[in-house]
């Protein structure tokens, strides 16, 4: 059994579904559709590809690594395998403070899905108008009470998955939803692609457009690649601790990117179609699923009915098995104080539940949006946190300690399931990839953002 509790996954599909189930959520169907569009279609696409391969891949093998090796959560993880230098829990630590921070942000934008899920159930958003559709978005997310009811009922679902266990709750419900959440994307690419007009979207997500490839777009493909694969912020080093003793890390980390990534492009196909087929801007920016997607789904008639409930469906799906992984990595954490699972889990729900009702008063003209940090509302501020700069720094020292500070001889013994895999990447894997070329790319990211500002 691999962790110090004695929980773990039952099996290496199980574990894929569990660690796929937390890659793929928001970042993939909410936000990569229209980052990918900006910042020229195919061109992001090769950049992206280049860092999920090099640096984001790496980052998850070097998670699994740490988190098996060691059986531990993220902040006793790094001294348990280097006890001589015990300062590098902070590392974890900041890696835990990071997912308490996205959680929060999580569970706001997850809330308003679930809202939307529930509109588009009931029929309430086929009654609204085209033009009315930014209105009503601004208007549902800048009040109080719904969303935070959203939010509310949204972190009792991840919880009680939680509660459940590892292999009983997180392990089981992933595998139940991931088919479903594939199965529904699929349906959607096939409708989205067979409207008239469709391959005008298409163009727009693939045809490279090497002049919107600006500096601010490389960035913006490395931040992705981090989030959306959920590597450096200590997540994967708790599904790590959770991995049998005789799974492939390869191959795991290598289904999982797979998973990630053809999710990410299947979401751009069902989206951007149908945008185009149906006149809409495509660089609707965040607002696309709630203000863009909507007049979509009306303008196609009872089926659009069925098209927006399916997309919310997915989309609250999606979003779930992320937040389950956040929840997990600090119930864990929380769990080794003398907690319990239950009582670990219903702590840290309340403690985030606050930040996250914060984040939702402040955002738009919600009643503490004119309390700013920064020149930055809460909500801005927590966004930008979590999604250009804590995720790097934490990467970054995550792949120094996997790659210059962890021995050599325990990482070969980790992949090598203990010399019964071979492993003949391991050269190129650790002495170029992990050591040299993905710490200087977070190096070089780090410092451009910074200098950009
Ligand atoms: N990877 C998730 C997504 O794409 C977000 C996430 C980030 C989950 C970090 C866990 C940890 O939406």
């Amino acid at each position: 059994m691999a962790t110090k509790t004695g929980e773990g996954f039952s099996s290496s599909f199980g574990a894929i579904m569990a660690a796929a189930g937390s890659a793929v959520g928001l970042g993939n169907i909410w936000r990569f559709p229209y980052i990918c569009g900006k910042y020229g279609g195919g061109a992001f696409l090769i950049v992206y590809i280049v860092f999920v391969l090099f640096i984001g891949m790496v980052l998850m093998m070097g998670e699994f690594v740490i988190g098996r090796r060691s059986g531990e959560d993220p902040m006793k993880a790094y001294p348990a395998l280097k006890p001589k230098r015990p300062g590098w829990k902070y590392v974890g630590l900041a890696g835990l403070m990071t997912c308490f921070l996205i959680l929060a942000i999580y569970l706001v934008i997850s809330g308003w899905t679930l809202n939307y899920f529930w509109e588009s159930l009931t029929g309430r958003l086929a009654g609204i108008a085209d033009s009315d559709f930014g209105e009503h978005f601004k208007q549902f997310a800048s009040s109080a009470g719904r969303p935070l009811l959203c939010v509310a009922i949204f972190l009792a679902l991840t919880a009680l998955v939680i509660v459940g266990g590892v292999d009983k709750g997180i392990e089981r419900v992933s595998k139940l939803l991931m088919p479903i959440l594939v199965v529904l994307l699929i349906a959607l690419c096939v409708r989205s692609l067979t409207l008239e007009g469709a391959s005008a979207g298409l163009s727009y997500l693939f045809k490279p457009d090497f002049s919107k490839l600006t500096g601010e777009g490389v960035l913006a493909a490395l931040g992705q690649a981090l989030f959306s694969l959920s590597v450096g912020m200590g997540v994967m080093i708790v599904y790590g601790s959770y991995l049998p003793k005789d799974d492939n890390i390869l191959k795991t980390s290598l289904w999982i990117t797979v998973c990630d990534f053809a999710i990410a492009i299947l979401s751009g196909v069902a989206i951007f179609p149908a945008v185009f087929a149906c006149g809409q801007d495509p660089t609707g920016g965040p607002g696309l699923v709630y203000q863009v997607l909507p007049v979509v789904f009306n303008s196609m008639g009872t089926i659009g009915r069925i098209f927006s409930i399916t997309f919310f469906l997915l989309l609250s799906l999606a979003a779930l098995t992320s937040a389950i992984s956040l929840l997990e990595a600090l119930t864990q954490w929380f769990s080794g104080k003398r907690l319990g699972r239950t009582g670990s889990a219903l702590t840290v729900s309340l403690l985030v539940i606050f930040l996250a009702a914060a984040a939702s008063f402040s955002f738009g003209d919600g009643i503490w949006s004119g309390f700013k940090i920064a020149g930055m509302s809460l909500f801005d501020l927590l966004d930008k946190l979590t999604g250009t700069i804590l995720p790097p720094v934490c990467a970054l020292m995550t792949i120094i300690f996997f790659g210059w500070v962890m021995n050599k001889e325990d990482i070969i013994d980790e992949l090598s399931n203990h010399g019964m895999v071979k492993i003949g990447y391991f050269k190129l894997f650790y002495h170029i990839l992990a050591r040299v070329v993905a710490p200087l790319a977070l190096l070089i990211v780090l410092v451009a953002g910074i200098i950009g500002g």
